[in-house]
C-alpha cells in the first residue's frame, strides 16, 4: 500500500497569524524529520480565509504539505452568495477538498445527493475529494452502522470516482471531538466493509485511501494506523498543534 495520508482539518479555528504560525510549525517539524515523508503524505485544511496565509508560509518553505479546503459549492459559478466553488479552490492552489463532513451534514443539512454533486465538481476541477461517512451513536446502538455507511457510500460517491480523485474518510460521528475512539476491531471491520463496498463500484478500489477520523491523537495513532485498510487519518483537534499532528504521523 502507498503512503499514509495525514490530513489536518483545522475546522473553524484560529486567526490569520495563528494559521501562518501553525503552517510554519508543521513545515519546520517536517524539515527536522524528513523520514516522515517516506511513510506519509500531508495535507492541511485551514478555514477558507486562512488558506492564503498557510499557503504563503508553505510555499516560501517549499514544504511538502498540500492544501485542502473544508467544503465547496455544489455549482461551478454564478449567483450563490457566500459559496466558494471547486474551480476557485483549484485556481487558488488547493489539491484536496473535504466533503460531507458530519458537521456539514448536521449543521447544513447536507444530503448524500448534494455531497455527490459537490464531489463531481471537485473531480471535474481537478481536486481530490475527501468524502466523509460515518454513523451516529444512536445508529451504532441500533446496529445500523453498516447500513448507514453503505448508503452514504452508494449515494455520496459520484460516477467517475477513482483512487486518484477520491479519498474516503470513515468518521464515526460519536468519536469526533469527544475523546472516544472506535475500538481497533470496530475500525478494522468497518474499513474492510468499506473496501468491499468500493470494490462493487470503483475499478481501482484497492488503491482508494480510506482514512479513519474521530479523536485520533498521538497516543492512539500507532494502533489505528496499523489496522489493515486504514490508509491515513483525518485529524481535527490534534491537527491544531503541530507537535501532535506530526506525532500522529510518526505512528504510521
Ligand atoms: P477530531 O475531529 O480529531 O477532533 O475528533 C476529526 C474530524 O472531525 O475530522
Amino acid at each position: 500500500m502507498s503512503k499514509k495520508l495525514i490530513a489536518g482539518n483545522w475546522k473553524m479555528n484560529g486567526t490569520l497569524e495563528g494559521a501562518a504560525n501553525l503552517a510554519a510549525a508543521v513545515s519546520d517539524g517536517l524539515r527536522a524529520e524528513r523520514g516522515l515523508l517516506d511513510r506519509c503524505d500531508f495535507v492541511v485544511c485551514p478555514p477558507f480565509l486562512h488558506l492564503a496565509a498557510a499557503q504563503e508560509v508553505l510555499k516560501a518553505a517549499a514544504a511538502p504539505v498540500a492544501l485542502g479546503a473544508q467544503d465547496c459549492a455544489f455549482a461551478e459559478s454564478g449567483a450563490y452568495t457566500g459559496d466558494v466553488s471547486a474551480p476557485m479552490l483549484k485556481d487558488f492552489g488547493c489539491r484536496y477538498v473535504i466533503l460531507g463532513h458530519s458537521e456539514r451534514r448536521q449543521y447544513h443539512n447536507e444530503s448524500n445527493d448534494l455531497i455527490a454533486k459537490k464531489a463531481a465538481l471537485a473531480h471535474a476541477s481537478g481536486l481530490v475529494a475527501i468524502i466523509c461517512v460515518g454513523e451516529t451513536e444512536a445508529q451504532r446502538a441500533a446496529g445500523e452502522e453498516s447500513d448507514v455507511v453503505e448508503n452514504q457510500l452508494n449515494e455520496s460517491i459520484p460516477a467517475g470516482s477513482t483512487a486518484e480523485n477520491t479519498v474516503i474518510a470513515y468518521e464515526p460521528v460519536w468519536a469526533i471531538g469527544t475523546g472516544k475512539t472506535a475500538t481497533v476491531e470496530d475500525v478494522r471491520s468497518m474499513h474492510a466493509f468499506i473496501r468491499r463496498r468500493l470494490q462493487e463500484s470503483l475499478a481501482d478500489s484497492a488503491k482508494v485511501r480510506i482514512l479513519y477520523g474521530g479523536s485520533v491523537k498521538p497516543d492512539n495513532a500507532k494502533e489505528l494506523l496499523a489496522v489493515p485498510d486504514v490508509d491515513g487519518a483525518l485529524i481535527g483537534g490534534a491537527s491544531l498543534k503541530a507537535d501532535q499532528y506530526l506525532a500522529i504521523a510518526r505512528g504510521a
